[in-house]
């Protein structure tokens, strides 16, 4: 039993740190933001911004901004707080083999999968619609049997139903295009994603520069048209409107449904091994991203929510519709290619820490580590794991309706985002002298107001994420009772010495 509360101690993932067969460190504080900004300005920004103002919040969706960005910013110091102490590629799963114990680590680490592979897998369904209507653009097209998955499921009648295609190919090729970068090296997928980056920025600052010339202030005088609530408890909304399927409405609600434009700043930390001084650096670099991010995000959705009647705005393609409205059309192309700019890099880093968390549980011998383990000798990647991750997620993404799955990813985050919070209250606990190059200011309040503002959320976001979060769990429990239990390098049997 005591096993599974058996805690990885600092000293030894120290140690670890030091080993052989580690990644190349060639990650600065600039490459390292970027790779931030890069995970997470996507498909949030550029469609969940017009469903959430259309449907949950109206202009008050740039309180839920603040307040999600709020949220994000308490757990992104603790987050850099670890990853100052602990600077190791497995991120949230490592923070809590250290605090938690073996259990607590292995739920974090699966739960991880939803953040990252899950998460690039509907990325890349988003990737896929942009990237068909751009090259609408040109008057070409995908054939309808290549163009999306076999089959959807329709919320309203709560069945599958058949898409008439076979496969979304352009999913499974960027899905495998960028994977043979990730195998490549990290130069070459820090370089592509500071590409991306730029482009992505400039095109949102062009939003922002341009678009503020057209807001119409009367557009806000009924700022918060469904209230500042929203908050429910499994399925019972305890504060604020009620939409005709059950779903909590107002500005609160809002935050929970947008949080998902801000998943992807604590893959920063999954970069630690590659950081060239990670105890500096990776802080910086999720503290920044986080900023920056919060800014134009906050900046895009007052010049939205004051060009377009919240009532009016697009919920497909809210920011280049905006610009049809006031006649330039020219924009829909430009916004476009920022949008596949921009899920392009989302998708490169899901894909990039995915394995890097699976190698920190493969060297802990929770997965087989020979196979989660291997590093390339000349990339010094971990090939086989991003192999496998970039298969797994062509498969999901090129086949399944993944609708329901897109809706884990949040709640799987926000879950993880939780256990980080805790294991900062517990490390300076029980490791008061540990070195701490970076601390989380305003302790214990930054950990107390995160763990508290992310359960807020979790509870906000609809009762079936609950259950499929569940569910996923329970998945992941039976393989550590078959496979990591008794494989881990913690468990007194496998001791070599
Ligand atoms: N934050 C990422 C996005 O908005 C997941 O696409």
């Amino acid at each position: 039993m005591s096993q599974y509360f058996t805690r990885k101690p600092l000293s030894m993932l120290l140690e670890e740190a030091k080993g052989e067969n580690r990644l190349r460190r060639i990650l600065g504080p600039l490459a390292l933001t970027s790779l931030g900004v890069g995970a997470i300005i996507g498909t949030g920004i550029f469609v969940l911004t017009g469903i959430v103002a259309h449907d949950k919040t109206g202009p008050s969706i740039i309180v839920s901004f603040l307040v999600a960005g709020l949220a994000c910013i308490f757990a992104a110091m603790c987050y850099a707080e670890f990853a100052s102490m602990v600077p190791v590629a497995g991120s949230a799963y490592t923070y809590a083999y250290a605090t938690l114990g073996e259990l607590f680590a292995w739920i974090i680490g699966w739960d991880l999968i939803l953040e990252y592979a899950v998460g690039a897998a509907a990325v890349a369904h988003g990737w896929s619609g942009y990237f068909q209507s751009f090259i609408g653009i040109f008057g070409l097209k995908i054939p309808p049997l290549l163009a999306k998955a076999p089959f959807d499921f329709n919320v309203e009648t709560g069945h599958f139903v058949s898409t008439g295609s076979f496969i979304d190919l352009s999913a499974v090729l960027i899905t495998l295009v960028l994977t043979a970068i990730l195998v490549k090296g990290i130069k070459e997928s820090a370089g592509f994603n500071a590409a991306m980056v730029i482009l992505k920025v400039a095109i949102v600052l062009f939003v922002i520069g341009v678009g503020a010339f057209y807001i119409d202030t009367n557009n806000w005088s009924n700022f918060a048209p469904y209230g500042w609530g929203g908050v429910s408890f499994f399925g019972n909304t305890v504060w604020g409107m009620v939409a005709n399927d059950g779903a909590p409405l107002g500005m609160i609600a809002g935050a929970a449904m947008i949080f998902y434009a801000y998943i992807g700043f604590d893959s920063v930390s999954t970069h630690a091994e590659e950081a060239k001084v990670p105890q500096k650096d990776v802080p910086k670099g999720i503290i920044y991203s986080l900023v920056i991010c919060t800014i134009l995000y906050v900046l895009v959705a007052i010049v939205l929510t004051g060009m377009v009647p919240a009532n009016q705005i697009n919920i497909d393609a809210p920011v280049s519709d905006a610009f049809q409205r006031i006649g330039i059309t020219w924009a829909n192309f430009i916004i476009s290619l920022g949008a596949i700019a921009g899920i392009t890099s989302v998708l490169l880093v899901l894909l990039l820490s995915q394995p890097r968390v699976m190698l920190a549980m493969a060297r802990d011998g929770l997965v087989p580590p020979k196979f989660f383990g291997a590093i390339h000798e000349k990339f010094r990647t971990p090939y086989k794991t991003t192999i496998l991750t970039g298969i797994f997620v062509a498969v999901l993404t090129g086949f399944l309706p993944l609708r329901i799955l897109a809706e884990l990813v949040s709640i799987g985050t926000l879950f993880a985002f939780v256990i980080v919070c805790a294991a900062v209250l517990i490390m300076r606990k029980t490791n008061p002298e540990a070195e701490r190059p970076f601390r989380a200011p305003f302790y214990p309040v930054t950990p107390i107001l995160g763990m508290l503002i992310c359960t807020l959320l979790m509870f906000s976001l609809p009762l079936e994420n609950w259950w499929r979060l569940l569910g996923w769990l329970a998945v992941g429990m039976i393989i550590y009772f078959s496979y990591g239990r008794k494989h881990s390098i913690m468990n007194p049997n496998n001791k070599k010495s």
